[in-house]
């Protein structure tokens, strides 16, 4: 499906190659990935696959994180969206998962609230995604914050295991919010 949604000031579309300078600026800063539990990258090339990874979940899943655009400057400010995650976590497997990371420069400026919306208004009316879940790590207050105004509701926290391809130093303390029932679907 070729995603189009338009905010007052965002395009969010699908991830493409072309976004891969986007991507480097995005997952290569330390700041962005400090409560990741995620290793920056260190080469253009990671980013391309990431790209290439996200652009295999849109052919065998019908979905996955898509890219946020600012409008008056065509800028690539970061992503947004859903991901099914097929791998047990916190007892779950098989759902979606919903996030965001913009880059640094745009941080404050109501981006990740403004593009979440919009997303959960798609994920919800359009494709009619069934319970929708989200992460982060305990001490991410800006992330909590925004879930929190969105309308997720934090169930638990549990420890987040260490993937061994994600390089991490330790497992994260980690939150496990869902999507209140009823929200964004008219
Ligand atoms: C988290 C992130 C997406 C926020 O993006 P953003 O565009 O700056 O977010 P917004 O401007 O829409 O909203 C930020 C909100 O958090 C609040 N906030 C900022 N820092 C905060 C903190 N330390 N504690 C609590 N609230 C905080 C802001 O006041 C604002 O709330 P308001 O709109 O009610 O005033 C961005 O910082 C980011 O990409 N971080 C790195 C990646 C990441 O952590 N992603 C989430 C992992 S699940």
């Amino acid at each position: 499906m070729d995603i189009h949604i338009e905010t007052e000031r965002l395009l969010i579309r699908e991830l493409q190659s072309s976004d891969d300078q986007g991507m480097f600026e995005l997952d290569s800063d330390a700041e962005v990935m400090r409560y990741i539990g995620r290793k920056p990258v260190e080469s253009i090339e990671e980013s391309r696959e990431v790209i290439a990874f996200v652009r295999q979940q849109y052919e065998a899943n019908g979905i996955g994180r898509w890219a946020v655009i600012e409008k008056e400057t065509g800028d690539f400010l970061g992503w947004v969206g859903f991901k099914l995650i097929q791998e047990l976590t916190n007892n779950h497997i098989n759902f979606y998962d919903f996030g965001y990371r913009f880059v640094r420069r745009s941080w404050g400026r109501g981006f990740a609230t403004e593009a979440s919306i919009a997303s959960l208004h798609f994920g919800k009316k359009e494709l009619k995604l069934p319970d929708i879940y989200a992460m982060t790590d305990v001490n991410n207050g800006a992330s909590r914050h925004i879930l929190e105004k969105l309308g997720f509701q934090l169930l638990e926290t549990f420890r987040f295991e260490r993937n061994p391809g994600w390089r991490t130093d330790d497992d994260l303390e980690a939150t496990w919010y869902k999507l209140a029932d009823g929200l964004y679907a008219s």
